[in-house]
């Protein structure tokens, strides 16, 4: 059917608390979750808190969960939603709310600061294999919206943000490790302090993922592997301890 107003139910408060409240917004063709915040801060409510930039699915800002699912609200349309009822719109779960939709995301800038960055093995030609060129351009599309570590259930469920990086900086990650120029090996970071192992593949993260990286088939799961032959494999660590003997 058609709607001519919808009702959007919108968390407001701050970090000590809050409830939704309801606001009746007039429909537009082609209208997004965040142009109806946008007339609601126009017309009802000119302090409602929404982060956003570029409108256009490439800034990773406007993240928040609609109707329980964490989206990109510009991304998002109206009519892709069943109208006939209360449209919840809150912020996002795993991280500190600010005001509103707006979440504090800093925490995700400390565990980036703990990954070194792109170091050029000595003595190799600059020259990369197509090959190697698309399998880390995928990671590279990351807009670094954080709806994947918002909907991690071990961030989520389980604060185990002392522990474990979460989706997106094994994404990073893997756009380093398996940059075929790259000479440092992050395995050891991957397994103490990002905690990789506390991944269990539930791949909640690749669903929501907006840009589409298949985070946990091509990031996550190589990466584990590659734990695995540096610590956990036998055979290599005999091989090894042979060659540096
Ligand atoms: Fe967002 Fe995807 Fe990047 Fe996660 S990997 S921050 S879901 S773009
Ligand atoms: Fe979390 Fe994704 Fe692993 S949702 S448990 S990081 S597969
Ligand atoms: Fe930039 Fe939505 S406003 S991604």
């Amino acid at each position: 059917g058609s709607f001519a107003e919808v009702t959007l139910r919108v968390f407001r408060g701050d970090k000590d608390g809050g409830a939704p409240a309801d606001y009746s917004v007039p429909l537009v063709p082609g209208m997004v979750v965040l142009d109806a915040l946008h007339w609601i801060q126009a017309h009802q409510a000119p302090d409602l808190a929404v982060r956003w930039n570029c409108k256009a699915g490439k800034c990773g800002s406007c993240s928040a969960e609609v109707n329980g699912r964490p989206r990109l609200t510009c991304k998002t349309r109206m009519d892709s939603l069943p109208l006939d009822q209360p449209i919840d719109i809150f912020p996002m779960k795993s991280f500190p709310v600010i005001k509103d939709l707006v979440t504090d995301v800093s925490w995700n800038f400390k565990v980036n600061r703990k990954i070194p960055p792109f170091q050029p093995r000595p003595g190799v030609a600059w020259k990369m294999d197509q090959r190697d060129v698309d399998r880390i351009q995928e990671f590279r599309k990351c807009i670094e919206c954080f709806l994947c570590q918002n909907i991690c259930h071990v961030l989520r469920d389980h604060d185990k943000q002392e522990q474990f990086g979460g989706p997106r900086f094994f994404v990073r990650t893997a756009s380093l490790e398996m940059h075929p120029l790259d000479g440092a090996s992050r395995a050891r970071l991957l397994k103490d302090e990002l905690g990789i192992g506390l991944c269990n593949i539930t791949k909640c993260c690749t669903e929501v993922c907006p840009e589409d990286i298949h985070i946990t088939d091509n990031a996550i799961i190589p990466l584990k592997e590659r734990v695995v032959d540096e610590f956990y494999d036998p055979l290599l660590m005999l091989v090894r301890k042979i060659r540096s003997a």
